[in-house]
């Protein structure tokens, strides 16, 4: 390797400065052994270990500084110009980055598991109809869901005049997409849809007025409760870990029967009961069942000839447990002192 000698440089330098004829001229060559002849050195010194590297260094960093002053010689001006010049031997400035949304990440992770035992990804409008949101669900005209209190709807010219499929709300969850999808597509068929929810509520830490859902649906023939059984089993198991227990409970839907709740075991105490389960070792995460029969003749399928399972599951009530937030709030509040945390 080349023998770096400080000294030969600063002789040179001296040299070719005695040389110059012009404020100009001295400044260039300055500029010249600092950005070339300086930086070289600093850039071999890498490959240089120990005492030798100590000595070149301090010279190189001594010589630097006295070819600064010989380039602030002139005064003010000249100072200026050196605090222009580039040091290129300074390290650069990192870059700011940005991180993925935790309820964006938890999203794609379902996204992907459900991919992989062949379900496709499907989209709906966040702006539904009545009857998508509910007629088509087999909700009764009287249901409490469907009161001011629960649903946000949009206001319209002469509303109580217009048909159900022309009134506006706020879609109150994923549902509506099972019937707009099979309106388009004859069984065998198996979907998930990942999307927004909104509901007319006052806020607290596990209430926000709009939130994550992720609903599935599976149509064929002969699809039972076995078959959902299998495919809720198999997700959680991918999602959480390979030994978590699931259970179904009853419980009541209009557009499903038999309806269930599923819970998962408590996957923060193993089951021996904790806060986030409330002492019970189960955590409730899915609405699911049976599509009731009604619903399939919503979307013109045949329910002597198919059947299918439905399920309804908060992607903000995973991510809460997941990452132990005691706040949905937290979600939407778009402070980055607990983004950056993801
Ligand atoms: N849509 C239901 C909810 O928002 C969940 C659900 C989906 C239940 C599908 C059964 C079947 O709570």
């Amino acid at each position: 390797m080349k023998e770096i000698n400080i000294g030969k440089i600063k002789d040179r330098f001296s040299q070719e400065l005695k040389g110059a004829k012009s404020d100009n001229e001295k400044k260039k060559i300055c500029k010249k052994y600092i950005e070339d002849e300086l930086s070289s050195v600093f850039v071999l010194l890498k490959n240089i270990s120990g005492p030798k590297r100590a000595t070149i260094g301090k010279d190189a960093n001594n010589l630097k500084q006295f070819i600064l002053e010989k380039m602030n010689d002139g005064g003010e001006k000249k100072r200026e110009e050196r605090e222009e010049m580039i040091d290129v031997t300074l390290p650069g400035e990192s870059v700011k980055r940005g991180s993925i949304h935790p309820l964006t990440s938890l999203q794609e992770r379902c996204k992907r598991i459900f991919a992989n035992c062949g379900f496709s990804i499907i989209d709906g409008p966040e702006l539904e109809s009545e009857w998508y949101n509910f007629d088509a669900l087999n909700f009764k005209q009287d249901h409490p869901v469907r009161e001011m209190q629960d649903t946000l709807f949009i206001k319209q010219k002469n509303r109580e005049k217009l048909s159900s499929k022309e009134k506006l709300l706020m879609r109150t969850h994923t549902s509506p997409v099972q019937v707009r999808y099979m309106e388009k597509r004859k069984p065998p068929l198996r979907i998930i849809v990942p999307g927004r929810v909104f509901r007319n509520e006052a806020t607290d830490s596990s209430h926000e007025i709009n939130f994550y859902q992720i609903e599935g649906l599976m149509v064929g023939k002969k699809i039972s409760v076995a078959n959902f059984k299998a495919v809720i089993g198999y997700f959680f198991r991918q999602l959480f870990d390979s030994n978590i227990e699931i259970r179904l409970r009853p419980s009541f839907f209009p557009f499903t029967e038999p309806s269930f709740e599923v819970d998962v075991s408590c996957t923060i105490c193993n089951k021996r009961g904790c806060s986030v389960c409330k002492q019970t070792g189960w955590i409730e995460i899915v609405g699911a069942g049976m599509v009731h029969p009604n619903v399939l003749e919503s979307a013109k399928v045949d329910p002597t000839k198919f059947t299918g399972f439905a399920f309804g599951m908060g992607i903000d009530r995973i991510a809460m447990i997941e990452h132990k937030i005691d706040d949905i709030r937290l979600f939407y509040g778009g402070d980055l002192r607990f983004l950056k945390q993801f």
